[in-house]
């Protein structure tokens, strides 16, 4: 597959998006002249300000490439010898990532959901293995937020889960690629920090490629606050300190270390200024909602609650996937279901949403 831009939004991934005027006006700004590389410049200082302005202050950011890599850099950063990684069967981390973070040595114990969700009991189980030295040592647990079947946890389920973590010695990593859409969607700007710092989450993948940027992600390494502090048992307090002293190497051993940074911080400063990556994500949530209100009458394609993000993971034959994918491609999600994604992005406009709905109608009933 392949194509030229084209003026129809797509309802494939919000990958397919373009880029939002004010990155590419930043981008501009940060092309005038010579800067310090490597992070050096005036726009990585700018960005990394903002994070500690909505995550706290001594919020830490190392700007990446992509959410692959920012995941396995993170991930290294977490885990030493033996380690391991808890996560969704789900997850990015273990059906999309291609073994990357395998091929860094770490295990993944991806447990099965039908919700995409992990849970305590799951953290519980895999802490058995502690101290076994034939088996390989969950030290991280990985949550991704909103998850890859578009469902949300909640700030008190990420605390429990975070407390859960803690208490049995491991760390929580939230792979954020579509934060922006859980934040709209969890009440705004107001509610970041519940379901993040707040709740315990220790290192977290901020997405940015998804929400307007060209290209590029932070990984932020939250503090530990005292407030957190008594969660912590034995090292793992002292094993999230190690992680981010290890950052800087493990980003660049990972090959996420941008030289010209400011090219990626510049765009995250563009969309941090004013909360605009906020109000992005709500409007490719809302563009989910209309299109499900749209569609919703279509009882084949079993659409029963309005997406909490911005997809929407209806059934369709084989068939009327493939004259659908005509007029809008999208990828399949649950082929043994018939199941396929449809997703919104943050430049989706009521006129796409109409066309594709009217082609759905057209063709599934
Ligand atoms: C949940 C999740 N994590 C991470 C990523 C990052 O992937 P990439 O390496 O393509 O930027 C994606 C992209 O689809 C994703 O959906």
């Amino acid at each position: 597959m392949s194509s030229s831009p084209t003026s129809l939004r797509s309802f494939a991934s919000d990958n397919f998006a373009g880029v939002h005027p004010a990155v590419m006006e930043n981008l501009q700004a940060a092309n005038l002249g010579h800067a310090i590389a490597y992070g050096g410049d005036v726009f990585t200082d700018e960005a990394a300000h903002q994070f500690e302005r909505i995550f706290g202050v001594g919020t830490q950011a190392f700007f990446v490439f992509g959410g692959t890599g920012g995941n396995v850099f993170a991930l290294s950063s977490l885990c030493g010898p033996g380690d391991a990684v808890l996560c969704s069967q789900w997850s990015h981390l273990h059906i999309d990532e291609t073994g990357a973070p395998e091929r860094a040595g770490i295990k993944l114990l991806a447990v099965p959901s039908t919700d995409a969700k992990v849970t305590t009991k799951d953290i519980e189980r895999v802490a058995g293995d502690i101290g076994v030295m034939h088996h390989a040592q969950p030290r991280v647990v990985s949550l991704t937020q909103p998850t890859e079947l578009g469902t949300l946890y909640t700030a008190q389920e990420i605390e429990q889960l975070c407390l859960c973590a803690h208490e049995h010695g491991l760390l929580v990593h939230m792979d954020g690629a579509r934060i922006a859409n859980a934040t709209a969607a969890l009440g705004g700007i107001s509610s970041l920090r519940k379901f993040t710092v707040d709740a315990g989450v220790d290192v977290l993948t901020f997405g940015g490629t998804k929400n307007g940027l060209m290209y590029g992600e932070a990984v932020l390494y939250f503090p530990q606050g005292a407030a957190r502090a008594h969660s912590y048992k034995d090292f793992s307090q002292e094993n999230a300190q190690r992680a981010l002293r290890y950052a800087p190497y493990a980003r660049k051993q990972t090959t996420q270390l941008p030289s010209k940074m400011r090219f990626v911080s510049a765009q995250f400063a563009a969309v941090l200024n004013n909360d605009l990556w906020v109000t992005l994500g709500a409007s490719a949530n809302d563009a989910a909602a209309s299109l499900f209100d749209a569609v919703k009458s279509i009882h084949s394609l079993e659409l029963t609650e309005s997406p909490a993000v911005n997809s929407l993971y209806p059934t369709i034959s084989p068939a009327h996937a493939e004259q659908l994918r005509e007029v809008s491609f999208f990828w399949d999600w649950e082929p043994a279901r018939n199941r396929v994604r449809w997703m919104t992005s943050w430049d989706t406009e009521p006129s796409d949403v109409k066309a594709f709905a009217e082609a759905i109608y057209q063709i599934v009933t």
